[in-house]
């Protein structure tokens, strides 16, 4: 069952080009417009709608941190990304025309339900992004897209997550084109490239050997750092978390502008900083602020570990390891940049002798509050 991989985390890193390519399969027609027939909310609501608010958990809440960048750029909808096990206990703002997005791989997860379930007593509708047909959080939704990942059996989450983006970029794009932004040939160019991305996932997967080779070499050490700007911020999140859940180790991801803020007193002489470089077109000021950020790590003694866009002669004299990614538009980019990751994170905790498929203390899905 696990198709000759010796774990299924493994597999299922894999089986993420097909993934991504089974979540977008019927939902862009041949005019390359989207049709979500399945989100049972009409165009009407849709267009009412003045706010979004995101719930989820792990995994989950960083696909709906990469959300609120796509959400807010596409439509122009103010939206919020809200840890589930903290939503309800803050008296949250809520309305008829809050559209609230439960994200949740297997359907099950405790906080995530309860947050829905107190949208819906405020009157708000819940669209379930979620990968476990038939599970209590779509039954419990107004309305559900379903992501096609197929079943995901590692307790780390991986294809779950990318197909969570996925889906996330065509709830922001569908409501871009429900409502008509000035971003029409932006959504028009994204809806091309997204149709074409599991081809560069798959990619990504085929230049995985230094990953490996740098993981195995970074076994003995204590803590890894994670840095990115914009959406490479919660990218940085997700590795840290897959390294803590995988490898036991002390790792911590931060928004590359924060660090003068206090993290950098943290660097040390060899410490390991896996930096997410955003691609040198398009925003180009976010690239020479990374630059800059890589700079300053460099200067106090940290071992850079870049991950950047194929071509990027700008990253390139800063950085000690360099992981090279295809080049995406922007808010596309975690779609390529987590899989270095999970590859690393997988390969140190083989490394340190954990148990990849079922890390220690941790469930695959979390049935209590
Ligand atoms: O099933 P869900 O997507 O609701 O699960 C949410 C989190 O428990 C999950 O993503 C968790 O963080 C993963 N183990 C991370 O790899």
């Amino acid at each position: 069952e696990k198709g000759g991989y010796d774990y299924f985390m493994l597999k299922e890193i894999a089986e993420q080009p097909k993934a991504v390519a089974d979540t977008l399969l019927g939902r862009i027609d041949a005019a390359g417009s989207l049709t979500l027939d399945e989100v049972r909310i009409s165009t009407a609501e849709l267009r009412e709608i003045d706010k979004v608010v995101i719930v989820a958990c792990g995994t989950a809440f960083h696909a709906g941190l990469i959300a609120k960048y796509a959400i807010e750029h596409w439509t122009r909808i103010p939206c919020e990304v809200e840890l589930a096990s903290e939503f309800r206990y803050r008296d949250p703002i809520l309305d008829p025309r809050t559209l609230v997005v439960a994200i949740s791989q297997s359907g099950e997860t405790m906080d995530t339900l309860m947050a829905l379930r107190h949208a819906r007593e405020q009157g708000s509708k819940v669209l379930a992004i979620c990968n476990t047909n038939g599970s209590t959080i779509p039954r419990e939704s107004d309305a559900v897209l379903y992501t096609h990942a197929g079943p995901e059996v590692a307790v780390a989450s991986t294809k779950a997550f990318l197909t969570q983006l996925v889906a996330c970029y065509l709830v922001a794009l569908y409501l871009g084109q429900v409502r008509g932004t000035k971003w029409g040939d932006e959504i028009r160019a994204v809806i091309r490239d997204l149709s074409k991305i599991s081809q560069e996932v798959e990619r990504v997967l085929k230049t995985m050997e230094p990953v490996r080779e740098l993981a195995r070499s970074l076994s003995a050490k204590n803590t890894v750092l994670f840095l990115g700007r914009h959406v490479g911020y919660p990218v940085a999140l997700e590795g840290a978390l897959k390294l803590k859940e995988l490898a036991y180790m002390h790792a911590e991801g931060f928004a590359a502008g924060e660090l003068k803020h206090g993290p950098i007193a943290l660097i040390e002489e060899d410490m390991p900083v896996v930096v997410v470089a955003p691609s040198p077109r398009g925003r180009s000021v976010l690239h020479d602020k990374i630059v800059s950020n890589i700079q300053e790590i460099r200067a106090r003694g940290a071992r850079t570990i870049v991950i950047a866009e194929e071509g990027d002669e700008a990253v390139a004299p800063y950085a000690d390891h360099l992981i090279s990614i295809p080049a995406t538009p922007t808010l596309l980019q975690p779609l390529v940049a987590t899989v270095p990751l999970q590859v690393f994170a997988c390969e140190l905790a083989t490394a340190r002798g954990n148990e990849v498929d079922q890390p220690r203390n941790l469930a695959k899905s979390v049935t209590v509050e």
